[in-house]
């Protein structure tokens, strides 16, 4: 009898290829599964080694046991439909993986449900796109840390490799699945920020797209080396055969989204913790989905092309603002991941989830190192803006950044992202805040009674009285 293979893995898109390839190319031997067989058929056609089944129950009787179960189905109701189709199969002590982009509440739901039949469940964040998956992911793990035993030595072997495999259990339950929809969150916050320097670049100071992109390449060589920085850069340089002309200025301006950066926003939402910069660009990406509404309203009240005088120096201030709005989605995502800690009992080791987005992930950037560095000197850290080092680099950059500002406003160029970010800087440090007035109209329209300074207690005033 041929031995059970190591890991079973479900879904062959491109992904889940992938995926199934780096397992094999890492020496675990491999089961494959789709819903379609002819997608199965044609990919053990190129790679032989890995053995097809084209039934639940072939794959599963082709595993050792306790089993491995790795799905890479699209997120939503085809997970659950993996799952119930599977069920009936698998034996006490089996582990299932759903490395999907799964929202947190269904993997809290599964998990708890294949916990009942002894199954081991894992809501496994991949993050890395399709290049990752091959050559390296990062992975989010939450869920049950026996399933985790059973098969943390395969996954730490597939992940990034950067001061170690960029794969760690980060709790309970949904836990994984929950920083990957952070980690969603701050890509969102980021690219929409590298989106607004390349608009104040080419439509305010009037530069080439491939100046901007020469741009872009010194940012990555320096404070703002990331992947997001490094893919920006050749995204600029890449020309449309067509037309001859940058392909980026030929893509229509409608972003689309699957839907996990507007997931932090609405937990965030939950859970009151202050996003802005998240928020601000799920926002733009809606904002520029109404093209037509934009044209019709640009027709109509046509923006002041203002060429406002953007000075030599403003490149050098729009990166210190950049820098800052970069440090500000990590310090909001990492902020709501302390809530939800202790709203959802994950206790996320936030310096685990630093080290590993170094590597393997769509965020991953040069001032991970410092963010880990803060955490590891302070577990319990509140905020990343009151780190010492991160206060005193903000502290260099705030001319800069306000300034970049300034002169975004003159030129009516809109920076949603760096702006939010700037006002999330200066509400989170204000001592002081106008809340005491909105609590005053709150009570005089709705006796929603208010706290004082001075005293203890809940107070109410008959505003109308003299
Ligand atoms: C990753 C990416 C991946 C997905 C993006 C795009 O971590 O590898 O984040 O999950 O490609 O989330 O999704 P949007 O359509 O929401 O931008």
């Amino acid at each position: 009898v041929v031995a059970g293979k190591d890991l079973g893995l479900i879904g062959l898109g491109v992904m889940g290829q992938n995926l199934a390839l780096n397992f094999h190319n890492h020496g675990y031997s491999i089961a494959v599964y789709n819903r379609t067989g002819q997608k199965t058929k044609d990919f053990v056609a190129k790679h032989s080694e890995i053995v097809p089944a084209y039934t639940l129950r072939e794959f599963v009787d082709a595993l050792s046991t306790p089993r491995r179960v790795f799905l890479m189905v699209t997120a939503g109701a085809a997970v659950d439909a993996a799952i119930d189709n599977l069920s009936g199969l698998l034996a006490h002590g089996d582990v299932v993986m759903d490395g999907g982009n799964s929202h947190f509440k269904d993997t809290e739901r599964r998990s708890s449900d294949l916990e009942k039949r002894g199954v081991r469940y894992l809501g496994v964040g991949v993050s890395g796109g399709e290049d990752g998956a091959l050559r390296g992911p990062c992975l989010m793990v939450g869920g049950a840390m026996e399933g985790y035993e059973h098969v943390s030595e395969m996954l730490r072997a597939i992940a990034a490799q950067v001061d170690g495999p960029c794969c760690e259990y980060l709790g309970p339950r949904g836990a994984g699945h929950y920083v990957k929809m952070v980690h969603n969150g701050i890509e969102y916050a980021i690219i929409q920020t590298i989106a607004e320097a390349y608009d104040l670049l080419t439509r305010g100071k009037k530069l080439s797209i491939s100046a901007v992109s020469k741009i872009f390449k010194q940012w990555n060589d320096g404070e703002l080396n990331s992947f997001l920085m490094e893919i920006a850069t050749l995204v600029l340089k890449k020309s449309d055969p067509g037309t001859g002309k940058p392909l980026v200025s030929m893509i229509l301006d409608r972003a689309k989204q699957k839907g996990t950066g507007k997931w932090t926003s609405q937990n965030a939402l939950d859970l009151g913790t202050p996003t802005p910069t998240i928020d601000a660009a799920v926002t733009a990406r809606n904002l520029s989905a109404l093209k037509n509404e934009r044209v019709k309203a640009a027709e109509v009240s046509k923006l002041p092309r203002r060429t406002s005088s953007m000075p030599n120096n403003f490149t050098g201030k729009l990166a210190g603002a950049v820098r800052a709005s970069m440090i500000m989605s990590y310090a909001q995502g990492f902020h709501l991941m302390r809530a939800a800690s202790v709203e959802y009992g994950y206790d996320i080791p936030f310096r685990e989830v630093a080290r590993i987005w170094k590597g393997g992930c769509i965020i991953r950037a040069k001032m991970l190192d410092s963010i880990y560095r803060a955490f590891r000197a302070n577990a319990d850290l509140a905020n990343l803006m009151i780190d010492p080092e991160f206060a005193g680099i903000l502290t260099k950059l705030d001319g800069k950044w306000r300034d970049t500002v300034r002169m975004a406003k003159g030129s009516t160029i809109p920076i949603p992202a760096i702006n939010a970010s700037l006002d999330y800087y200066d509400g989170y440090r204000s001592e002081r805040l106008p809340a005491n007035l909105i609590q005053a109209l709150r009570d005089l329209f709705g006796a929603h009674g208010y706290e004082r300074y001075d005293k203890a207690g809940e107070f109410h005033t008959d505003w109308a009285s003299s």
